[in-house]
């Protein structure tokens, strides 16, 4: 996990360096013909937060606003990724992807709340998974 961690940040602290753009993400960057992501899309675009602990209240707030940035929110409220090696890489490729959009403190945050979340929101998923892949 610390090392999955590790890697993460490495990543993220790159591109973070390359600082961030002034303007939002223009319209269309999150565009796909993917019929199975664009179900994920017409999906609830908010998950009740209430029962989860502060700061993953607070790391809510960051996924919410920058997996929000290029697609809605609801593609990543809905998708099928619930290990967390699976929202690692996927965090690094929407990172690669968005250029400067995500920082590695946001990173971080988003990690931590996706990885909180899919434990108690997708959890027969994530067992299902987790036993699939022998873990
Ligand atoms: C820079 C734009 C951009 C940002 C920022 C972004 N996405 Fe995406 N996302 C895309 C695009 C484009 C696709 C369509 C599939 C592809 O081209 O990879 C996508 C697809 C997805 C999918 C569906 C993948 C699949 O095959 O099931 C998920 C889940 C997802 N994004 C989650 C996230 C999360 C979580 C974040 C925040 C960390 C995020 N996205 C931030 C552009 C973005």
């Amino acid at each position: 996990m610390t090392r999955t961690l590790a890697a993460l940040l490495t990543v993220s602290t790159l591109v973070a360096m390359t600082g961030r753009p002034v303007t939002a993400a223009p319209q269309g960057k999150g565009a796909t013909k993917d019929p199975r992501i664009l179900a994920y899309d017409k999906g609830p675009a908010k998950i009740n937060v209430s029962k989860y602990p502060t700061d993953i209240k607070a790391a809510y707030k960051v996924f919410d606003d920058r997996c929000g940035a290029c697609h809605t929110v609801a593609r990543a409220v809905n998708c099928d990724y619930v290990l967390d090696e699976e929202w690692q890489r996927y965090i690094r490729q929407m990172m690669d992807k968005g250029g400067s959009l995500i920082s590695a403190d946001e990173a971080k945050s988003i990690f931590a709340f996706v990885t909180y979340d899919s434990k108690i929101r997708k959890k027969d998923l994530y067992d299902k998974k987790r036993a699939a892949a022998g873990l």
